[in-house]
């Protein structure tokens, strides 16, 4: 065999992404769950749906590549306790019980968050703002009645989801909007990782942010772990959520947030990881809801907006391999910190992206098709602990 020859074999041996002909049914694949089990815990934040059967090969790559699950929306408080005298169990339940069956490290999203969660929270029954001592009785019940409800079943709760300002301090929402501003943000925080210690004794405790890789965000965050951990409030661990595009953020961002995370000494994961390929978001995160106005789903914007109803062409295939290659080496090589990597879905016809920023369109920003075949993204991923 001519020299060349032996070594384009090698590297198709060695580099599955390079060799043009890689398997393309699901069942051909390597579990990532096994290529990265030195490395760190791969997840998906799956739905009851996914889970339910109705597609047995989905449930098959669920179970083949994941050893951690995250629920996207069932244990949520607008799920668990929609109305004053309502708990909704069940469907939860049957999420946690799966996992727990298949051994699958659980994640507990989340208690305290200013989304999906309802009003009555904040507001008692004639609509009023409850006042300071009722607003701590409310989130004491509320983890106090979760957390045992899934005692021994949920690994590790999402304490509080996104508190943080793009500006490092809090954000006027919800729990911190309803205390009264601000100023009440480390008391918030305090106060709720305390309850969660305290009636969840035996999980780990994180706090779960977006664009933590922006530098004051990433001082707010900080902040918050610092706070905790001078009170003697137990935070196992901070997870960045991985809402990125196909070049933000900066690599070095990233970088700069997993290693700042890690030397205060808690675990780093990265949770919510999924690329966005079309505008705009592909180039920046878009937060609340302007691009859900109607004008954006006028024709004359369609192509722009949705370039890629027929199928993902082939330079943006390969942008989206590059990007994911790029950040699962920055992951791969933080091994030691990063705990887990979770992707925001299986594949890209769950994804959350074809309806957000702008409601219908065809996304791709996961490593699995619609048609759960892998993209060129997939095999690069996979390549990188073997290298
Ligand atoms: C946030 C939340 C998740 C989910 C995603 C979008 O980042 O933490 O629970 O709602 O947005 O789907």
């Amino acid at each position: 065999m001519k020299t060349i020859h032996k070594i384009c074999l090698a590297l198709a041996l060695i580099l599955p992404a390079c060799s043009g002909g890689q398997p393309q049914h699901p069942a051909e694949t390597p579990a990532l769950k096994d290529v990265y089990k030195d490395a760190f815990k791969m997840g998906a934040a799956v739905s009851s749906f996914d889970l339910s059967g109705r597609n047995p090969e989905l449930v098959d790559l669920i179970l083949k590549h994941f050893n951690t699950l995250t629920p996207g929306n069932e244990l949520k408080p607008e799920s668990l306790h929609p109305r004053p005298d309502v708990w909704n169990w069940e469907r939860a339940d049957r999420y946690v019980d799966f996992a727990v069956e298949h051994d699958m490290f659980v994640m507990g999203h989340t208690l305290c968050w200013h989304n999906q969660t309802p009003e009555f929270f904040w507001n008692d029954k004639d609509g009023k703002p409850k006042s300071h001592d009722e607003l701590v009785e409310t989130l004491r019940s509320y983890i106090e009645t979760v957390c045992t409800h899934f005692k021994g079943r949920v690994d590790a709760w999402d304490v509080i989801n996104e508190i943080v300002s793009e500006e490092g301090g809090y954000r006027d929402k919800g729990w911190v909007h309803a205390f009264g501003g601000e100023e009440y943000g480390d008391e918030i925080v305090k106060t709720v990782f305390r309850f969660a210690e305290q009636y969840a004794p035996d999980t780990e405790l994180y706090y779960n942010e977006f664009n933590v890789w922006r530098p004051s965000k990433l001082e707010g965050v900080l902040h918050l772990v610092k706070m905790l951990q001078e009170e003697g409030i137990r935070i196992d661990g901070v997870g960045i959520q991985a809402h990125w595009g196909l070049n933000y953020p900066k690599n070095h961002y990233v970088e700069e947030a997993i290693e700042k995370i890690a030397a205060l000494g808690v675990k780093v994961m990265i949770t919510e990881l999924d690329i966005d390929v079309l505008p705009l978001s592909k180039e920046g995160q878009i937060i609340g809801q302007a691009m859900r106005d109607p004008q954006f789903q006028l024709e004359e914007f369609e192509e722009f907006f949705d370039p890629y109803k027929d199928g993902l062409p082939e330079e943006v295939e390969k942008e989206l391999a590059d990007r994911y290659e790029e950040l699962f080496q920055i992951f791969y090589d933080h091994r030691d910190v990063i705990d887990r990597v979770t992707f925001w879905g299986p594949h890209d016809g769950s994804s959350w992206k074809n309806g957000s920023p702008i409601p219908g369109r065809t996304n791709y920003p996961l490593l699995f098709n619609r048609d759960l075949t892998p993209h060129e993204a997939f095999w690069r991923v996979a390549a990188i602990p073997g290298k």
